[in-house]
């Protein structure tokens, strides 16, 4: 978890970023699996070595450098702030609610924008290696954020996402924020390790297969109704509505902070909403990345076969 400042009118305090870093990298390993081997083989020039062509490995590098003087600009590009008031009114709203400096839609249409360029570079061949900083930062940009658009309050201004409702899970004093950003899907995938930063773990592998088999309430093909990169706004504003609709059904129509999240039922009726929401971040973020590469086949509205 991270602290920091963040502008919004006045000087407020600190705000924890994101899914937890290894919950990034988890959606970005998830993602990887619907990627075609075009899309893959496109990609891998675009990122830097180091990420050994993954974008699992790389979905996690926005949060760290939000927290460097260089990165800084990029810190409020997570999130979203509505002015609304769950549970009794959502309703974010773009234009209203994103801020100036940017917010997670504005910021997945820029870099989408961006990487548009860069896919141009590699079939070019002026790009190989990852030797675009630029685009690097884009792709790694575009794997971050999608997974933050899906995290409930990433697109909620009430407490600062969050961060300033004050509760208990499992003995432990913490903020809401961070029960969704992490003590929820470790809940859920029932471990006490982070998860591993290299490769898929169990409990996203049977996300996974989830997907492939249409195990949800909701058919995995409807979650991309709109997930065309020739309208990011809408299609992230979307999404950010969807995010924010949570924080009214559930994320503080059920919560109570004299409980313990853990034990009164709360974490256990959130699991299956992060499991929606990490499998939705997933696919929506392969989608995108095979629509921007192969736009010789994908019609707009074109589904991909999952
Ligand atoms: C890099 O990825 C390849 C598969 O794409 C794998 O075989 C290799 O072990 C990985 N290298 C490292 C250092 O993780
Ligand atoms: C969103 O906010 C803008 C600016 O405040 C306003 O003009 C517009 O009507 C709002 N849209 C909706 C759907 O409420
Ligand atoms: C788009 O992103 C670039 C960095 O990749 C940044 O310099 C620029 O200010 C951004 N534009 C907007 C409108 O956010
Ligand atoms: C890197 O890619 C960006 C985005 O397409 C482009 O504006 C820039 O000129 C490229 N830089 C180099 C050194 O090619
Ligand atoms: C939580 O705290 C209660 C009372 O302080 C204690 O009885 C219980 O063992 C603790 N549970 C865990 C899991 O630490
Ligand atoms: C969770 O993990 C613990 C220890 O690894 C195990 O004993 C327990 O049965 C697991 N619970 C569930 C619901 O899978
Ligand atoms: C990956 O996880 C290992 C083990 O937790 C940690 O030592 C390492 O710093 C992590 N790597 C990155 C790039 O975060
Ligand atoms: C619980 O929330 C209420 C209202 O939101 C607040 O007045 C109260 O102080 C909070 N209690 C604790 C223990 O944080």
């Amino acid at each position: 978890m991270f602290l920091s400042y963040s502008i919004r009118g006045s000087l407020l305090l600190a705000l924890a970023a994101a899914w937890n870093t290894d919950v990034h990298n988890q959606i970005g390993f998830m993602a990887e699996t619907f990627l075609d081997p075009y899309t893959t083989s496109v990609l891998e020039h675009i990122l830097e070595p180091q990420y050994n062509r993954s974008i699992g490995r790389a979905a996690a590098w926005a949060d760290g450098y939000a927290h460097t003087d260089e990165g800084r600009f990029s810190y409020q590009w997570h999130w979203i702030d509505s002015h609304d008031f769950p549970p009794y009114r959502c309703d974010l709203n773009y234009t209203r609610d994103c801020a100036k400096g940017g917010c997670v839609v504005s910021a997945i249409a820029n870099q989408t924008q961006i990487l548009k360029g860069c896919i141009d570079h590699v079939k070019s061949g002026s790009l190989t290696g990852g030797a675009n900083l630029t685009c690097s930062y884009a792709l790694k940009w575009i794997s971050h954020f999608l997974g933050d658009i899906a995290q409930p309050l990433h697109a909620s201004g009430r407490a600062a996402g969050g961060n300033f409702f004050k509760v208990t899970f499992g003995n432990v004093s913490t903020e809401l924020h961070a029960v969704w950003d992490g003590y929820i899907p470790y809940a859920a995938a029932n471990v006490t390790e982070p998860f591993s930063n290299h490769s898929i773990a169990p409990f996203f592998a049977g996300l996974v297969s989830r997907i492939r088999k249409d195990q949800f309430y909701e058919a995995p093909y409807m979650w991309l109704e709109c997930s065309n990169p020739d309208t990011p706004i809408e299609c992230a504003t979307r999404w950010a509505r969807e995010s924010n609709k949570w924080t009214c059904d559930y994320v503080y129509s059920r919560v109570d902070n004299a409980t313990d999240l853990a034990k009164d039922g709360y974490a256990v009726g959130a699991v299956p909403i992060v499991e929606l929401q990490i499998s939705k971040a997933a696919l929506r973020l392969a989608t995108w990345l095979n629509k921007l590469v192969r736009t010789d086949v994908y019609a707009p509205e074109e589904q991909i076969e999952l």
